[in-house]
């Protein structure tokens, strides 16, 4: 399988069915629909919901059937970055290489902009065609990004700036802030593809193993990649980051360690077949 032509494809499937799915831009008052178009739709690497879609098809499911989830989680995921880059938070005035939204439309419609993408993920939560499987997708991606999941976790990354390094609370900040919801992206595709119970336990931990690795991949991605350019470094911000705790080095092997850990996971349930296997390198690989 060519994974880099599978990301390419199924990332362009998101796109034109996010286009679908947002309100035109001219819908009045436009400001907030532009503003919802320009944040979700500008080059995000879509891995959350292609994470989706491949696990929905690892259990046997069409990608079809995941879509407009995968859309939702993608909506989700723009609306935590919008609030993520506000002043109040990282005070970020660049995202994917162009002005953050409250750079562009200023605070105020970013804040909105920012619950609107959230409020308009639970709209099309609501639109599956199946109540028992939106009934659980709604619990997993409510919980996920809860303050038992992703907003805990971004509790504790503000309350974590400037404080000495501690490694079981930037444990709960990664797992949190950015683990969650990828997880969560996981679960949603398997029970979408109607995985039972055995083969949703098995992602689930494979989703919290790739969650971390996520998170501490884009860490040192932050100090030896091209994202960390234009932005308010974690290093300015004294962020409680991997490198922080543990240095590059151990933060490179940790995440090697989970990304094994979940490749053996795959195999022994799935093989190698499975777009998750080759996506799952791509996660420990990635220099984007
Ligand atoms: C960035 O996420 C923020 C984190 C939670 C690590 P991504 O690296 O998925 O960002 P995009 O969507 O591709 O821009
Ligand atoms: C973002 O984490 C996590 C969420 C938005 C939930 P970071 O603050 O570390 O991510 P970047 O570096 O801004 O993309
Ligand atoms: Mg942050
Ligand atoms: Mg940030």
């Amino acid at each position: 399988m060519d994974i880099l032509k599978y990301l390419k494809t199924n990332a362009k499937r998101i796109d034109d069915n996010l286009d679908k799915y947002l309100p035109p831009e001219d819908e009045y008052p436009d400001i907030i629909h532009k503003a919802m178009r320009y944040s979700a739709i500008n080059g995000g690497k879509r891995i959350r919901p292609i994470l989706c879609l491949a696990a929905c098809e690892t259990v046997g499911g069409k990608k079809e059937d995941a879509l407009m989830v995968a859309c939702a989680i993608e909506l989700i995921h723009a609306y935590s970055l919008i609030h993520d880059d506000l002043p109040a938070m990282d005070n970020d005035d660049f995202r994917r290489g162009k002005p953050s939204c409250h750079k562009k439309y200023g605070e105020a419609i970013a804040i909105l902009t920012g619950d609107a993408l959230l409020t308009h993920a639970f709209y099309l939560f609501s639109k599956g065609k199946n109540p028992e499987q939106n009934n659980k997708i709604l619990e997993e991606i409510s919980y996920a990004i809860s303050t038992f999941g992703m907003i805990g976790g971004q509790v504790v990354d503000m309350l974590s700036e400037n404080k000495l390094p501690d490694a079981p609370v930037l444990q709960y900040i990664h797992t949190h802030k950015t683990g969650a919801l990828i997880c969560a992206s996981v679960k949603a595709g398997c029970i979408l593809g109607g995985g039972g119970e055995k083969e949703l336990d098995a992602l689930t931990k494979y989703g919290e193993l790739i969650g971390l690795a996520f998170q501490i991949v884009d860490d040192i991605i932050e100090i030896e990649g091209e994202k960390g350019k234009m932005r308010n470094s974690d290093i300015e911000q004294s962020k409680l980051t991997y490198p922080a705790v543990y240095g590059i080095a151990e933060s490179k092997q940790r995440a090697s360690r989970l990304v094994t850990k979940a490749t053996i996971l795959l195999d022994e349930f799935w093989g190698k077949n499975t777009p998750l296997y080759q996506l799952t390198e791509l996660i420990g690989n990635r220099g984007y």
